[in-house]
């Protein structure tokens, strides 16, 4: 039996046999290449989230899958009894790249972020010394496990599972005097995202990012980079922390490091790496064969096909159009972020959830944060074009919505090459109130806004 083209089936059995933990809206992909999704009625979507900033190289990307095909055929997994090839290779590719000198693998964000906060206790408790508490930045989001969502300066992620994992303590982002504040002789890290992905796209201010380097260097403290969201091109540098101009301790990757499959990595200098010892630490799937090679070809693509060069071609275009959309409406209040993660927030006129839904009828994905922002995160890959075509789907539709002129040019392109889908139908049925039929061109190519 197969479900997989009968949306359904897919999402009855999701419904009776999955946890209900997500809300999806009532779509199935069944297909991917490059930027583009496309679902169990064939319709072609541009994917303006990847996975959320996971496919780094889009879909289907022929490298991508070649390499896992042949590590597939080779050896899928093998126990961390043996020295594996792929994961030394990853290791000393991530360390050339970066300011570490070792790297430990796991399989999600949240388990390197677990590493990262075990180490920097390991740190400092194998040298007998008594420093346990972790400061972080509230509104950040560190993961969901007992530890990084007790990281995570969000009270609503942890408060319904207490009692939370003790040593903790949670600074208004961008505050250095807070910091300073926060800080006692039993500090033994400060962990922060350079660009608060979850909580709406909020960047670190250089200053402050330069004066906590400088304070844990004062003070004897670790300072921790969560890049789960921001490492691996998607800012327009390998890593975010590189857009600063300082050097962490230690630094998380997860999400475009494998360009889809699952793999996470915790990296540290030397100094830091006496906070494990052999046994301290460990993973049974974490650094296997599959995933490293994942890893590795998506490290190599970077440099053959110049992908940090589009990551900041296209955000330039992005930023330029974005911004001015802000300028010509006025519930555009805000476009922040870096490179490929920018964060479009509106005034009270506009449910970001609402507007997401209408964008994805007109055969655009994105995420909505809040109540007041809208996320994108696309592949890597994406071309100018590809990237203004949204932009142009979202001018359409605030036209539509704050009365103004639709630029005549989008009008021509109304419903190109999208069939009535029976998916569009089930949304609208499914959430009325929130949404309004959209009339916007299909994905184009070659005009521009
Ligand atoms: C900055 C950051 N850290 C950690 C995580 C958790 O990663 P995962 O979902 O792979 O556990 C996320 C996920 O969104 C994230 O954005």
């Amino acid at each position: 039996m197969s479900i997989e083209n009968d949306l359904h089936l897919i999402s009855d059995f999701d419904k009776n046999y999955c946890l209900q933990v997500f809300a999806p809206l009532p779509v199935a992909f069944t297909k991917g290449k490059g930027s583009y999704l496309y679902d169990t009625d064939g319709n072609k979507y541009l994917d303006m989230i990847g996975g959320i900033a996971v496919n780094s190289l889009g879909h289907a990307n022929p490298k991508l899958v070649s390499a896992i095909s042949k590590q597939a055929r080779n050896l899928i997994h093998c126990c961390n009894y043996y020295y594996i090839p792929q994961r030394s290779e990853l290791a000393y590719r991530l360390c050339r790249a970066s300011f570490a000198d070792k790297a430990f693998f796991c399989n999600s964000g949240a388990e390197a972020n677990e590493a990262a906060i075990k180490i920097a206790r390991g740190y400092f408790s194998h040298q007998d010394i008594d420093r346990t508490e972790i400061i972080t930045a509230e509104m950040s989001f560190h993961g969901r496990t007992y530890g990084t969502m007790t990281a995570t300066g969000q009270e609503k992620f942890s408060k319904p599972f207490a009692p939370v994992v003790p040593g903790f303590k949670y600074v208004p982002y961008n505050d250095i005097d807070a910091i300073k504040a926060a800080i006692t002789p039993k500090t033994a890290a400060i962990m922060l995202e350079l660009i608060q992905g979850e909580s709406g796209v909020h960047p670190a201010d250089a200053e402050y990012i330069k004066a906590v380097r400088n304070l844990c260097t004062e003070k004897g403290l670790l300072l921790i980079f969560d890049e789960v969201q921001t490492g691996i091109g998607r800012t327009g540098k390998m890593f975010c922390y590189q857009n600063y101009g300082v050097t962490p301790d230690i630094m998380t990757l997860a999400k475009g490091l494998g360009g889809g499959v699952p793999i996470g990595a915790m990296l540290c200098t030397d100094e830091v790496a006496k906070g494990f010892k052999p046994g301290d630490h460990g993973s049974t799937f974490g650094g296997n064969p599959l995933a490293c090679a994942a890893g590795i070809a998506v490290m190599e693509y970077f440099g053959e096909a110049n992908l940090l060069d589009n990551v900041t071609l296209v955000s330039a275009a992005l930023f330029e159009k974005l911004n001015k959309l802000k300028a010509k409406y006025s519930c555009v209040t805000d476009v922040r972020g870096q490179g490929l993660l920018i964060g479009i927030e509106f005034d009270e006129s506009i449910i970001a959830s609402g507007l997401r839904e209408e964008l994805f009828r007109a055969g655009f994905l994105v995420s909505s944060i809040g109540r007041s922002v809208i996320r994108i995160a696309p592949p890597l890959i994406i071309t100018k074009s590809q990237a203004i075509s949204f932009v142009k789907a979202l001018d359409s539709l605030l036209a539509t919505r704050m009365g103004v002129k639709p630029n005549p040019i989008i009008s021509a392109f109304k419903n190109i090459g999208r069939k009535e889908s029976p998916t569009a139908k089930a949304l609208s049925e499914a959430k009325p109130e929130e949404t309004k039929p959209a009339t916007l061109p299909a994905p184009v190519e070659d005009d521009e806004l």
